[in-house]
Formats: C-alpha cells, sequence, structure tokens
C-alpha cells in the first residue's frame, strides 16, 4: 500500500477480505492495499467478497470470492485463512446481518476487524452503527470503527442529475454545515488500520479538514466547472418530491432528509483528525475531489 499508518510498521504476510470492494470506501481500501510498490509495501493478500464475482471489476493481482450477508452459507469460504478484516454495513442489510457475520469472522480466527461507521455513532442509539459498534466491542478481535463524515462522492452520484441538468446543488441543508470526506481518505484510512502493526485506536473520526455548508460547496464547484452551480435549498417537501420523481427509494431519501436537515440544524458541522492520524497528511479537499470527478457533473 501506498499510504502507510502514520505511527507503526507494517504487519506482514496477511489476507485481508474487503466487504462492499464494489463499493465506494471498499473500493478504496483495495485500491489502498494493492497500490504499494516499495521496498517496504505490506505483503497482503487481498480478498474481495462480491455477490457476483464474474462482474466484478477488480485491480489485478486482488482475489474474488462470493458473498453475501443475506447468504450464510457463503461465509465460511469468504473468511477461510483470513487474519484482517474489512466489514461495512450495505444500506439495505441490517445490523444483525453484519454483526453475526462479524462474529462469525471472530469465532474462525480473524484477528482484525475494522468497520465502516458514521460519524456520531457512538452517541446515537437510532441508527444501526450504533448496534454494530457495540456488539462489536464484545468481540475478542481488535477493533477498529472508522467514524465517517458525508462523502464528497454523494455530490458526484446522487446529487449529479441536478448539477448536470440545472446547474443546481439540490439539497435541503439551509446555512448548516456539513463534514464532507472523501470517500477515498475512508479507504486509505481503512487499509492503513487493517495492516499497521502497532494497536490501533479503537476508532477513528474521518473527516475533511473544516465543515462546509452548501454556498461554499456551490461556489466550489461554480469555480471548478467554470459555470454558475446554484444552491437551490429546497424545502424538505420538495427535496422527497423530486428525488421520488427520480425514482430514489423511500428508505434513501429518508436517510439523506434526515443527514440534511441534522446539518440545518447546526449537527452535522463536527470535524475529526482520522486521516492525518492515521495517514500522516491532510485530507482532500472539496476543490481537490471536484478536479478528479469533473466529469460526473459536464454536460
Ligand atoms: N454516504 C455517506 O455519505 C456515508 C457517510 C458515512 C458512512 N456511510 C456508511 O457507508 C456505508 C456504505 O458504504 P459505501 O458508500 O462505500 O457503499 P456503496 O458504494 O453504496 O456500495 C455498497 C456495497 O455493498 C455491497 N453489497 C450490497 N448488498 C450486499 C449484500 N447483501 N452482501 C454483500 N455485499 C453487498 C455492494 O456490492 P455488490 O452490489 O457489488 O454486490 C457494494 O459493494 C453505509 O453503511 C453508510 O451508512 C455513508
Amino acid at each position: 500500500m501506498d499510504e502507510r499508518g502514520a505511527d507503526g510498521e507494517l504487519l506482514m504476510s496477511r489476507t485481508v477480505l474487503v466487504t462492499g470492494a464494489t463499493g465506494r470506501v471498499g473500493g478504496a481500501v483495495v485500491d489502498a492495499l494493492v497500490g504499494g510498490t516499495g521496498e517496504d509495501a505490506a505483503d497482503v493478500q487481498v480478498r474481495a467478497a462480491v455477490r457476483d464475482p464474474e462482474y466484478a471489476s477488480l485491480p489485478e493481482g486482488v482475489d474474488t470470492v462470493a458473498f453475501d450477508f443475506a447468504r450464510p452459507e457463503t461465509w465460511g469460504p469468504a473468511l477461510d485463512g483470513v487474519d484482517a478484516l474489512f466489514l461495512m454495513r450495505p444500506p439495505s442489510t441490517g445490523a444483525d446481518e453484519v454483526v453475526g457475520f462479524a462474529e462469525a469472522a471472530d469465532r474462525v480466527g480473524v484477528d482484525r476487524i475494522v468497520y465502516l461507521s458514521v460519524l456520531g455513532a457512538d452517541r446515537n442509539r437510532l441508527i444501526p452503527h450504533y448496534r454494530v459498534e457495540r456488539r462489536l466491542e464484545s468481540l475478542g478481535a481488535d477493533h477498529t470503527f472508522l467514524r465517517a463524515g458525508q462523502f464528497m462522492q454523494n455530490l458526484a452520484d446522487v446529487h449529479a442529475p441536478e448539477i448536470r441538468e440545472r446547474d443546481e446543488l439540490f439539497v435541503p441543508a439551509g446555512d448548516g454545515r456539513m463534514s464532507y470526506v472523501d470517500a477515498r481518505d475512508v479507504g486509505a484510512v481503512g487499509a492503513a488500520a487493517l495492516v499497521v502493526d502497532s494497536p490501533v485506536p479503537a476508532a477513528y473520526e474521518v473527516t475533511g479538514a473544516a465543515a462546509l455548508d452548501h454556498h461554499e460547496v456551490a461556489r466550489t464547484l461554480t469555480d471548478v466547472l467554470g459555470r454558475r452551480i446554484e444552491y437551490a435549498d429546497p424545502s424538505p417537501v420538495a427535496f422527497v418530491r423530486r428525488m421520488r420523481d427520480r425514482g430514489l427509494a423511500w428508505g434513501m431519501v429518508g436517510v439523506m432528509l434526515t443527514l440534511y436537515t441534522s446539518a440545518r440544524f447546526g449537527l452535522g458541522a463536527r470535524t475529526g483528525d482520522g486521516v492525518e492520524r492515521a495517514l500522516g497528511r491532510p485530507p482532500r479537499t472539496l476543490r481537490e475531489f471536484a478536479e478528479d470527478h469533473r466529469d460526473a457533473w459536464e454536460r
């Protein structure tokens, strides 16, 4: 891997299983684990747990294994010989299935679990990540929680159609700030935690360096794209109607509305130092992210 933990040597000869490896953060974990070329790169065998290995596109050298949280018969083969696990909860998967899989991993001797959580999960009993975290704490395996802020990637996927077609940032967050983070940084912190040869912190708060309001986000997009992007700040009702018209599932719309409403009331602005602490460098900025993802918003 090209980004070593800031405070430790690398564990050698590890087999790491990555769930969600076709997704945003899991994909970044895989990229960071296979990215190293130096003499001191960790000797890591990366195994990607994917529902459909035939269609998964992964970097060379990565093994794939058929895996589904909803099909426990796939868990044993996926975990065979695994030392460390990157665990994420797909949006449609219940906390119990994720915990059940983590317990199976613990039973077969996986010694470290890095879990993709969300900022504030330690204090919010209403979100599934809270329950997953508490149950992972009771396992024998070493664990690290990546408590991540809002992914910048949301701007380049779920919010891209309005930006591309209407020059509009269609987000109902008022003047509230959010601690946006590039999912590539979250993945890099996860990769470092999986292979570093020293005790890992129980949790990293992984966010960008500063929380941003959506006037600032729209200004950055305007600068990078060279055309004016307006922050629309729709009402909650208008937001729900538009997202439903676009065919997004009620569950996803509800999660987004909750997050943006929390931000509107000042609850999304907390930042953490996880990137600096784990990687010894600052987090990527929104401008860097926007420059790298310009294509998502070009007409
Ligand atoms: N969005 C945000 O801003 C944000 C911020 C902080 C934390 N989070 C947390 O991040 C997590 C989502 O991570 P992400 O954005 O990297 O995911 P993602 O890009 O949405 O990808 C979802 C992944 O889950 C896999 N998957 C779906 N159903 C599965 C199943 N039944 N069994 C096995 N794998 C399955 C998919 O694989 P295939 O479809 O290829 O099989 C895919 O790799 C959530 O827990 C969310 O709460 C999100």
